[in-house]
């Protein structure tokens, strides 16, 4: 940097992306997130994933996002192609500032299906829901009832998601309009999954699915979320900060095994 000017410019910039919420460094090379994929993000072992014939760009102007999310979810007949809809999904503000897509992690033919709220700052580093530290509580509150995302069997198994896919800038709540708007992919998740029973993971995704948050009044009581029979539970970064709550969460946990050996 050469002049006085340069500086004060670019340190103007650098007090604007603070003040927009920006808290780390991701890389050291711009990279253009307005620009759409050339290509179709890979996945993984199951690769033989169909294109969906995606058109965002021949729809109305007046279409909201949420529209344009029921229609890309809608037409996604498998969980690839769900996954690659949300991939070209450019209408949520968070996904400009996240480094990955988080979709789901577990096994899809699970019974249980946990909806939680957002990926944090190790989610959005791995690409995968809950693997920070509420995610470890998570996994040994599952494993006490003989449940593991990576179970060999499909009835060990569980199947994880968020309500929303990418991370909002300093884990602050998604508004409403942002979860409105990722709703229809929600949904579609979860009816392609089709898991026998949901687990709603604190505030966000009770307000999510059910309209309603409260999970302190809610849980404990078995609901109808998206067609499915639904335990509303709290979040276990909730328990992580008032471990008094722990005992609640256990007999929840013990009333969703009963379901599963009914
Ligand atoms: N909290 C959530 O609700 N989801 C995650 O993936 C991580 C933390």
């Amino acid at each position: 940097m050469q002049n006085l000017p340069d500086m004060i410019a670019a340190r103007a910039a650098l007090e604007w992306q603070r003040d927009m919420g920006v808290d780390e460094v991701m890389s050291e090379t711009p990279v253009n997130r307005y620009a759409l994929p050339k290509t179709l993000p890979k996945m993984g072992k199951s690769s033989n994933i169909k294109p969906v014939s995606f058109a965002p760009n021949i729809l109305p102007v007046e279409d909201s996002g949420a529209d344009i999310a029921t229609l890309m979810a809608g037409r996604a007949e498998t969980l690839d192609d769900l996954r690659s809809a949300l991939a070209v999904f450019e209408h949520c503000a968070l996904k400009k500032g996240a480094r990955n897509l988080v979709f789901a992690d577990g096994n899809p033919a699970a019974r249980i299906m946990v909806i939680g709220e957002a990926p944090s700052r190790d989610e959005d580093r791995e690409g995968r829901p809950f693997v920070g530290q509420a995610g470890l509580l998570l996994d040994k509150m599952f494993a006490a009832i003989g449940l593991a995302r990576d179970a060999q069997s499909d009835r060990d198994a569980l199947y994880i998601t968020n309500v929303m896919p990418w991370r909002p800038p300093q884990n602050r709540d998604p508004s409403p309009q942002e979860m409105a708007m990722m709703l229809p992919f929600l949904v579609r998740h979860v009816a392609l999954a089709d898991p026998d029973y949901l687990v709603l993971m604190g505030n966000i995704a009770c307000q999510a699915v059910l309209g309603r948050k409260g999970v302190s009044r809610l849980r404990g009581n078995w609901v109808t979320a998206l067609g499915k029979p639904a335990m509303p539970m709290f979040h276990p970064a909730a328990l992580l900060q008032d471990g008094l709550k722990k005992r609640d969460a256990w007999a929840d946990l013990l009333s969703l095994q009963a379901k599963l050996e009914q």
